[in-house]
């Protein structure tokens, strides 16, 4: 493990009105405490996460757009407002990673396709863009994803069936037992979620604090969809009177 600590520089803030402190979990946030090899943010669609991810990204000179930090090119509107305003603390500090946006992986794909000179070694031996969606992001994750390093992956379930999310389990399993790769993970997947012995860390009530699996929305309403599907459609669904 890398990265054990993330700060929020408050003195340095100037208005709580504005992005990204109007945000309720990050204008509460004092400091998140990482000790797991794998730590997932959860919380509702809004609530922060990959407003906190990309700030990390930014502090590890990852491109925040998505990419390493050798990968420059420039993506509309990816600058990092957060990034300026917190301070991470290592052990030891470490600059080998990547930052997975899965909505701009295109634009990622497209420079590598620029830049590559490889045969594209790290990415499974084809253009991103001759791979289809999952097959690209798990080519990332088996092919470049290596050693020691930190991955900040913005919802990496976005390309992967229920399958190859249980794969992308085993990849992280693998890199991650040698206790020398760090994941810091936002996502909406109940089966990433579920990982044995990583933290979750929920966005919601405008606050960030640590919870269990079973009480996060995502295991609950997965489960009651699951279980009784047939009710659960006939409720939502009904007309109102
Ligand atoms: N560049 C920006 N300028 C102003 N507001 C922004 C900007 N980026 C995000 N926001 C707002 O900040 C809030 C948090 O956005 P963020 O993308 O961090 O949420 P999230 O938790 O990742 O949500 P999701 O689960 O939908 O991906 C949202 O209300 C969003 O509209
Ligand atoms: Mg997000």
């Amino acid at each position: 493990m890398f990265l054990k600590r993330i700060k929020l520089l408050r003195d340095e803030i100037k208005s709580n009105k504005a992005y990204p402190f109007s945000i309720p979990a990050i204008s509460k946030l004092d400091e998140i405490h990482i000790e797991k090899n794998v730590t997932f943010f959860v919380g509702e669609n809004g609530t922060g996460k990959s407003t906190l991810l990309e700030a990390i990204a930014d502090k590890c000179d990852f491109n925040t757009a998505g990419g390493g930090r050798n990968n420059t090119y420039d993506v509309y509107a990816s600058e990092s407002e957060l990034g300026n305003y917190i301070r991470l603390s290592w052990l030891p500090k470490i600059s080998n990673g990547f930052f997975l946006r899965a909505e701009s992986f295109y634009s990622f794909a497209t420079h590598l396709d620029e830049v590559d000179n490889t045969g594209f070694r790290d990415y499974g031996g084809r253009s991103l863009h001759k791979q289809s969606h999952g097959e690209s992001f798990l080519s990332l994750f088996l092919h470049r994803f290596k050693g020691r390093a930190i991955y900040l992956l913005d919802e990496p379930e976005a390309a992967l069936s229920p399958s190859r999310q249980l794969t992308f389990l085993k990849i992280i399993h693998d890199l991650t037992v040698q206790g020398d790769t760090q994941f810091i993970i936002a996502t909406h997947s109940p089966i990433l979620l579920g990982y044995p012995n990583a933290d979750i860390i929920s966005f919601d009530d405008g606050k960030i604090s640590k919870v269990e699996y079973e009480s996060t929305d995502h295991f609950q309403v997965t489960k009651y969809f699951l279980n009784n599907r047939e009710k659960f459609m006939e409720e939502l669904l009904k007309d109102d009177e």
